[in-house]
């Protein structure tokens, strides 16, 4: 059987296996642009002013009016209805007040004459406490908007530091799902006009991405609860970036090598799984949540001792036990988060089944039977695949990218669901972002983008010629084809292990 170009699944080894047509059409346009249904928000634009001029109003009336005063309350009310049917679509609000403009999550608002004052007023309350993003995360109460907007309406501006005073106030009133920060962060609103400044986008999203990866694993080790309005966020961007131009955080999954390896695998997941997803046709707000859940599949493993997780050889029988009970040591630790929502109890249930199997083989070990919730299928299939592949988390040597795909295509059925799995390869390709690929013409090159149409033809950065020449020369797209002849200018004889030949592919991809 063949793949849907002719060419076997794995022509290098002669395996015989069908790949499914793709199950979410792509749409190929400019070179190197590959989207997952790009959706625009026109209604981000318009309720976003509505919430401008409701949040204005809601502060002038705070001003003068007490918190019982049903003046107060009516207005209240309308806040609270305006905000929740914002969050139904976005997960996380923020309001950003950065340059002269307004900002509602990426849109940036377009105000005409009439909503001209209460985009003032907000910008001018923004400025007076010195802060530039106001974060509202799912699910907000109505109670912790009235709070919000009556301590913001009484705080006083005057003074050393109002930011300071507001914050702490702030934090003082328990309000689990506002906050405000001093300054919007960079990650927002980058220029993203040229192919280049995308690049550098996603890059940055990824490790700051990372980083909150890593602040949350270390809340959770001091004690101190997780701060998920910061993944959520993240996670969004993220989304985003994957509409924009998938390839380009894909490409980064790839790159195995860092010290903190253990933040890049749960970011790496997270990236696979809401790509995988995607595909499936999953909401924005469902993406949400698998991303989310994909992030903290590993959270249980801050509790195990660190000679285990950090051990370098393999592990024996009594320290395999110990890993074992991470799963459930996450759905205790997101247990302990102060207040529990979908996101979270999403998380949970991927936690504690991310190392079962369809047939309920791994563990933990169940004495009942139960059906594995699709998130948790997702995640299982990206976690083996980033881990195979780094090398890091539970073989000690990394596999290449298509000798990991093609053992997961073994165990197919009884380790992961089938259908999941053949989507996912069909997403990577045959040849990952990242595989080292030995061309028919002699040429050494480095996957640079799958093609979802013809799975053995990707683009491949050439790194040396026939001759051996070690130089990333140019990025050649498979499909195409000698103008006289018609026939392919190239095509990829065998993937190779970079580490033989002392390849490090992430210069290539950054
Ligand atoms: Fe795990
Ligand atoms: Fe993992």
């Amino acid at each position: 059987m063949a793949a849907p170009d002719g060419k076997a699944l794995f022509p290098n080894e002669g395996d015989h296996l069908t790949l499914p047509s793709p199950t979410v059409t792509k749409e190929r346009s400019t070179p190197g642009e590959r989207k997952i249904t790009p959706k625009p928000k026109p209604y981000l634009q318009e309720q976003g002013k509505s919430l401008i001029n409701q949040l204005s109003i809601s502060i002038r009336i705070a001003q003068i009016y007490d918190r019982e005063n049903s003046v107060f309350l009516k207005q209240m009310e309308n806040l609270f209805n305006l905000v929740s049917s914002l969050l139904e679509k976005e997960q996380v609000l923020n309001i950003n007040s950065k340059q002269g403009y307004l900002f509602v999550n990426e849109a940036r608002l377009k105000f005409s004459l009439d909503g001209y004052v209460a985009s003032k007023f907000i910008m001018e309350t923004f400025r007076k406490f010195g802060f530039e993003s106001l974060l509202i995360d799912t699910p907000v109460s109505q109670q912790e908007i009235d709070e919000f907007i009556f301590i913001l309406a009484q705080a006083n501006a005057e003074g050393e530091d109002p930011f300071e005073r507001l914050q702490n106030k702030l934090l003082s009133s328990n309000l689990q799902h506002i906050r405000i920060e001093k300054f919007a962060s960079d990650w927002e609103m980058g220029d993203d006009s040229s192919p280049e400044n995308q690049k550098k986008q996603a890059k940055r999203r990824f490790f700051k991405t990372i980083s909150v990866a890593q602040e949350m694993v270390e809340s959770v080790k001091t004690g101190r609860s997780i701060n998920t309005t910061k993944s959520k966020r993240a996670i969004q961007f993220l989304i985003d970036q994957l509409i924009k131009n998938e390839t380009n955080l894909m490409s980064l999954t790839a790159i195995k090598n860092f010290d903190e390896y253990t933040f890049a695998h749960s970011v790496n997941v997270c990236i696979l799984s809401v790509s995988l997803g995607a595909r499936l046709g999953l909401s924005k707000g469902k993406l949400s949540e698998l991303g989310f859940a994909a992030l903290f599949h590993d959270i249980g493993k801050v509790r195990l001792p660190l000679n285990i997780l950090n051990k370098p050889g393999e592990l024996n029988e009594e320290e395999w036990m110990e890993v074992r009970k991470h799963p459930v040591f996450g759905v205790k630790t997101l247990l302990s988060k102060r207040s529990i929502d979908r996101f979270s109890t999403r998380a949970m249930v991927v936690s504690f089944e991310h190392h079962l199997k369809p047939d309920l083989s791994g563990y933990p070990p169940l004495s009942f039977k139960k059906g594995i919730n699709m998130c948790s299928r997702i995640v299982t299939i990206a976690d083996v695949y980033d881990s195979m592949t780094s090398g890091r988390v539970y073989t000690k040597t990394p596999m290449i990218p298509d000798e990991a795909l093609r053992k997961m295509l073994q165990e197919e059925g009884k380790a992961y669901d089938p259908v999941l799995l053949k989507v996912f390869i069909n997403m990577l390709g045959i040849y990952p972002v990242g595989s080292v690929v030995i061309l028919d013409t002699g040429e050494v090159g480095v996957v640079m983008k799958a093609n979802p149409v013809e799975l053995s033809r990707p683009e491949v950065a050439i790194i040396a010629d026939s001759t051996g020449k070690k130089e990333k020369i140019d990025t050649v797209d498979l499909t195409k084809t000698d103008e006289a002849t018609g026939k392919y200018t190239r095509a990829i004889l065998k993937t190779i292990d970079p580490r033989q030949y002392d390849l490090d592919i992430a210069r290539y991809i950054y």
